[in-house]
């Protein structure tokens, strides 16, 4: 893809200390594209992707922090847009959360509300204005195989990504005429830390890897035909086909 290369595009990507977020991150760089990786509690995962990327040749920055203290996400992001040009953004950092409905507090519904959705909400609002003004301007939001049905014992995280894919449609619908491609990722498991901690009763075998997701990314980027496809929704390999 010796355009897009040419275009030297950058793209913002949250979390990508680890699993779906890094995986992105190395498949961007192999394009090309310069990555700016927003946000990561844990600052030492995002320097070993950010040595990952440099050691492969790729343009990097970082910015850890919380991503749900909004002075450190403002700030970043206009800093970001300020020695940036800014292409492409995806909206990954997420967390999940086992519990009975029963039991789940103001608090955690509160917590995962806020880095499932008011925190892509937010950062879309500060970087689409700068997004606009590239050739190539293109979000990408991660949702779920959750973002379209209920699941027990997952309710606050359900309802998250039901939001997070809501204001995707919403936002898709009201930037396109500006040359805004806005995108959802719909992934049944994943074999990341999230998938680990929260079902430690699956293993490697059949379940998605983080690469699979990050050649999404990568069609919907390099996909810029007049076929636009809004969602790619992904079971993993031995679940029913067409059914979440
Ligand atoms: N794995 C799956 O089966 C699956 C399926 C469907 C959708 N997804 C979605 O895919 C996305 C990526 O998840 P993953 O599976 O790759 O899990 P992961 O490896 O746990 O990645 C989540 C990332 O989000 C970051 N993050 C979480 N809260 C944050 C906060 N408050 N501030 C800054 N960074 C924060 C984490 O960094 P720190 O821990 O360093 O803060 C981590 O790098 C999530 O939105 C998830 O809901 C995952």
């Amino acid at each position: 893809m010796e355009e897009i290369k040419n275009k030297k595009l950058t793209a913002v990507i949250t979390g990508a200390g680890g699993g779906i977020g890094r995986a992105t991150a190395l498949r961007l760089v192999k394009e090309g594209i310069k990555v700016i990786l927003l946000g990561g509690n844990r600052v030492q995962k995002l320097s070993e992707t950010e040595a990952l990327i440099k050691n492969a040749g790729g343009e990097c920055e970082i910015y850890p922090g919380n991503l749900t203290d909004f002075n450190f996400l403002f700030d970043a992001a206009e800093k970001i847009a300020r020695e940036n040009r800014v292409d492409i953004l995806i909206n990954n950092a997420g967390v999940a959360m086992n519990a009975p409905f029963t039991e789940v507090t103001e608090k955690q519904f509160d917590d995962i509300m806020n880095i499932n959705v008011r925190v892509p909400y937010f950062l879309t609002q500060k970087l689409l204005p700068y997004i606009k003004k590239s050739g190539h301007a293109t979000i990408i939001n991660i949702a779920s195989v959750v973002s379209h049905a209920g699941y027990p014992l997952q309710s606050a995280y359900v309802a998250s990504k039901h939001a997070l894919l809501g204001f995707t449609k919403s936002l898709a619908a009201e930037v396109y005429k500006d040359g805004v491609r806005v995108h959802a990722i719909s992934p049944g498991g994943v074999y990341t830390d999230m998938v680990k901690i929260s079902r430690p009763d699956l293993s490697e075998k059949g379940m998605i890897l983080p690469e699979d997701i990050a050649d999404i990314v990568w069609f919907f980027i390099s996909n810029r035909g007049n076929a636009v496809i809004d969602e790619i929704l992904v079971h993993r390999v031995g679940k029913e086909p067409f059914l979440v």
